[in-house]
C-alpha cells in the first residue's frame, strides 16, 4: 500500500484522485517546507478533507504530560482519521505510546532506525511503526535488513503493527521497501510522479500513434 508524505492540501487532493493512495503522513519539517503558516488545526483538517484513511500528525512536546495532552487534542480534531505520530526518542515517548494505544488512539511510532526501536513500539501496541529508509542509509547502513527483520518479528509474534517505510529518496526505494517486507511506503509527491513515468512507455505510445497517423486512420 502507498501513503502520501505531504501536508499540502492541493497536492494531496490532486494525487488522491489517482485512486492509489490509502493515507497521509506529515511531520513538522514537511509542514514547514510546504509553507504551512499559523494554526495547525485548519491545515490538518484541510488535508483530511482532501484524502482518505489515516492522517499522521506528529507530536512536538517533549514532556510526558504535554505529549499526552497534545496527542488527545490532535486526535479530537477528527477521531476517525487522525493518527498520532509519536517520535520514539525517550522513555516518556514509550509511555505516551502505550497510554494512547491503551485508549484506542491510532499511533504511528516514528523516526525509527533500528529493529529494537520498531519491536518496542510494536509490543507497546503502535498501529504503525515508521522506519526511515533514507536516514538509515545516511548513517551508512542498508535499510532493507532492518525492514525485513521487523516484518519477520511482527509476523512471528502475531503483532498487529504495520510497517510504514518513509524517508523515500528515489522511486526504486519504494520497490526495495515493499520487497523487503514493508506493509506501506509513504511517498513524497515528486517520487509518486516518477513512479508513473517511463521513457519506454512514451516511446511505445509515440510509435503506435505515429503509425496510426501515417495510415491516415480515423477513430
Ligand atoms: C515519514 O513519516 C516521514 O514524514 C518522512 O518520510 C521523513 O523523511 P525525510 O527523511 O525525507 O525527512
Amino acid at each position: 500500500m502507498l501513503f502520501l508524505d505531504s501536508s499540502d492540501p492541493a497536492e494531496v487532493r490532486d494525487l488522491f484522485s489517482w485512486g492509489t493512495l490509502s493515507g497521509v503522513t506529515t511531520n513538522p519539517l514537511i509542514l514547514s517546507r510546504e509553507g504551512a503558516e499559523g494554526e495547525l488545526e485548519p491545515r490538518i483538517r484541510a488535508v483530511c478533507g482532501a484524502s482518505k484513511g489515516h492522517v499522521s500528525v506528529e507530536l512536538l512536546a517533549e514532556s510526558e504530560a504535554e505529549m499526552l495532552e497534545e496527542a488527545l487534542r490532535y486526535h479530537a480534531w477528527e477521531p476517525s482519521r487522525i493518527c498520532v505520530k509519536v517520535p520514539l526518542a525517550s522513555e516518556a515517548a514509550m509511555r505516551v505510546l502505550a497510554a494512547l494505544a491503551g485508549r484506542g488512539v491510532p499511533t504511528n511510532a516514528t523516526c525509527l532506525m533500528s529493529f529494537g526501536q520498531a519491536y518496542l513500539a510494536a509490543l507497546a501496541g503502535a498501529t504503525y511503526v515508521s522506519i526511515f529508509s533514507g536516514r538509515v542509509r545516511d548513517m551508512g547502513y542498508d535499510a532493507r535488513p532492518v525492514i525485513a527483520e521487523v516484518r519477520e518479528g511482527l509476523d512471528r509474534e502475531g503483532l498487529a503493527s504495520k510497517i510504514i517505510v518513509g524517508s523515500i529518496r528515489q522511486a526504486f526505494d519504494v520497490t526495495e521497501s515493499l520487497s523487503a517486507g514493508a506493509h506501506i511506503v509513504t511517498v513524497p509527491p515528486p517520487i509518486l510522479r516518477k513512479m508513473l513515468w517511463n521513457p519506454q512507455t512514451e516511446r511505445t505510445l509515440r510509435e503506435f500513434n505515429e503509425a496510426w497517423k501515417r495510415r491516415g486512420g480515423r477513430e
